[in-house]
């Protein structure tokens, strides 16, 4: 079955193709064993496709129960090319129609056309006899014309390719008679036919039935018995004594096993429907002289659900913005079963309490959906996992688990921990000192949630606010850059932004108050007589003046600053 000169010179001219509008899918016919790399046909013509826009929408081809790639599309020319060896025989066995399905699947939207790939036979097998040499004996009292049946030989091509014809030796004694039919080009298989000549033996074995039908659950262990078949012959002795047997060489004769003196068909290997669902073999019972007879053995397959689904996960978006709007196709998930019927029926779901939900999509295609606004701020993982359930008895399952992220959009202005702030600072401060510090929280992603502080700028008192104060971009730590005096105002107010480092940035802004207070830092002042003059001062001071004050002018600081200048005065004097 290997590639063959016929295989190359067939080449591209016998491709040819046959388009069906209909759901936009799409046939090609090609002969089996082309190169790798040739061209099937132009698919995205063919259907209609953009040619520019494959690569976006990722197109490729998939398959379905297979994990051979048998092709592949070029995304820069469209055209869908071999990409594994294609052998029919492998393909199909003696299937007089091979079609190869593929499907072209593209995103965004998701879009699943078919296509059929006819595969045709080329004549790459050569018939093969069963044995390199047949022993038949014949009675010496045969007449002329007498008929013995040979053993069939086998070619795995199908129609013209397969056996067309035998022929004999140039001899005295025998003729074929066979009908001869010209393939092209033929191939052939020769064997060796030993005829001896015996007694008479005048009954040939005959099977109870032409055709046995058996059916078998697929994984029967060996030895199973799947069918007897029996055959009787009339003659006595070894004429009469049946052997049953094979008649061709074929792989199904590893699978089954024939007992050559019971008639007893077991299972002699492994028996999987999803490789084969139904097995046909020729069967002959010999007598003793080699006088057959011949019935055909048919054995279906039935299938047992032994193939949990499989998924995939086709495609995903990952990390995902998390300001995609709800509904959003975040992945594409396929999910296929290997089993027949209800056996490969699946059912797919994805745990309750996420943002996501699977919506089944064309055949057994899901999308994965975002359900409502993602927030990376509250959730910024998690973890899909993907059931998958078919409806044998007992079902099998799957799963698998994704993992999905959230990205950062700058959706969060920094926002300050109090509504406004207050500093106190007593004046003849040091210019540096601290008056007080900002802090705003941002709770996005590295640079979105980076905060860096600043003074807006304004007036205070016909300046810049700059020339009162600073802050520190990255601390938020507020530093008077002068000396404040309570004496020329008591407070002002600044404003303090606070914006991330996100393009565009976010930001916000906080009232700080700064206030003042006095220090005792001015001497009282004699307004009046003029503090030049020596002579005694006049006063009027109320009546209910404290005593206390009599004496000294005093201010209340602390320090009990008295003027150089002490001014006495004497209570007697004021009456
Ligand atoms: C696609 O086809 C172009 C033109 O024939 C060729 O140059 C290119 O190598 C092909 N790409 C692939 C991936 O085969
Ligand atoms: C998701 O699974 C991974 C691996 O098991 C684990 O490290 C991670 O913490 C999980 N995340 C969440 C959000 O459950
Ligand atoms: C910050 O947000 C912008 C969108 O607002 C996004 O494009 C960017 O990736 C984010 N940066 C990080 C570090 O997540
Ligand atoms: C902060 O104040 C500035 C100047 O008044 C203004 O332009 C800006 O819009 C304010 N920003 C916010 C977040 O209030």
């Amino acid at each position: 079955m290997g590639p063959t000169r016929f295989a190359l010179l067939c080449g591209l001219a016998f491709v040819f193709l046959v388009l069906h509008p209909v759901y936009g899918d799409v046939s090609y016919s090609i002969p089996e064993e082309m190169k790798r790399g040739s061209v099937i046909g132009n698919i995205a013509r063919n259907l209609g496709l953009d040619l520019g826009r494959l690569s976006v929408r990722k197109a490729r081809i998939d398959t379905e129960d297979t994990n051979v790639q048998y092709c592949g599309i070029n995304l820069s020319t469209g055209d869908l090319i071999v990409q594994e060896r294609i052998d029919r025989e492998g393909l199909c066995a003696k299937k007089a129609s091979c079609v190869l399905k593929q499907e072209l699947v593209l995103e965004n939207p998701l879009e699943l056309h078919r296509i059929s790939i006819r595969v045709q036979d080329i004549n790459d097998n050569s018939p093969q006899f069963k044995e390199d040499s047949l022993k038949i004996e014949i009675h010496e009292s045969a007449v002329k014309g007498a008929r013995f049946l040979l053993d069939e030989a086998h070619d795995g091509d199908i129609g013209e390719n397969a056996v067309q014809g035998y022929s004999l030796q140039q001899n005295d004694h025998f003729k074929l008679n066979v009908n001869t039919k010209a393939g092209s080009p033929q191939r052939s298989g020769t064997v060796l036919i030993h005829v001896s000549v015996l007694d008479a033996n005048d009954n040939v074995p005959v099977f109870s039935q032409t055709v046995y039908k058996a059916s078998l659950p697929e994984n029967s262990p060996l030895d199973t018995l799947v069918i007897t078949v029996s055959a009787a012959d009339a003659d006595e002795g070894m004429y009469g004594e049946v052997t049953y047997g094979f008649d061709h060489v074929s792989d199904e004769n590893q699978i089954f096993f024939l007992d050559s003196k019971t008639g007893e068909v077991k299972v002699g290997g492994s028996i999987d429907y999803e490789k084969e669902s139904s097995y046909e073999m020729q069967i002959s019972a010999k007598d003793g002289l080699g006088l057959a007879s011949y019935a055909t053995l048919i054995i279906e397959i039935t299938d047992m659900n032994d193939n949990a689904p499989v998924i995939y996960l086709k495609s995903v978006t990952n990390p995902i913005p998390e300001n995609v709007s709800p509904g959003t196709e975040v992945g594409i998930i396929n999910v296929q079963d290997r089993d027949s019927e209800n056996n490969r029926q699946v059912r797919c779901s994805i745990q309750q309490n996420v943002p996501f939900k699977l919506v089944p999509s064309i055949k057994n295609y899901y999308s994965l959906v975002t359900t409502g606004q993602l927030d990376r701020e509250l959730v910024s993982d998690y973890n899909i996992t993907i059931s998958a359930t078919d409806e044998g008895s007992p079902p099998l399952s799957s799963s698998k688990t994704v993992q999905l992220s959230v990205a950062d959009i700058n959706d969060n202005p920094p926002v300050f921990e109090e509504q406004s702030y207050s500093a106190y600072v007593t004046e003849n401060n040091k210019p540096g000192s601290t008056l007080c510090s900002v802090t705003a929280r941002d709770p996005d992603w590295r640079q979105n949630g980076t905060v860096i502080y600043s003074l807006l700028s304004g007036e205070v008192n016909g300046a810049p606010v700059s020339s009162y104060l600073s802050v520190n971009g990255d601390t938020g730590v507020i530093h008077a850059v002068r000396s404040f005096d309570y004496e020329q105002f008591r407070s002002f107010k600044v404003h303090v932004m606070a914006r991330d480092n996100g393009s565009p940035p976010l930001s916000s802004n906080v009232t700080v108050s700064v206030f003042i207070s006095d220090v005792n830092d001015n001497s009282p002042q004699i307004l009046y007589p003029a503090p030049e003059g020596n002579s005694f001062m006049t006063e009027l001071v109320p009546k209910a003046a404290h005593g206390g004050l009599s004496g000294v002018q005093s201010d209340s600081g602390g320090r009990g600053l008295r003027t150089e200048r002490l001014a006495v005065l004497s209570y007697s004097e004021i009456h």
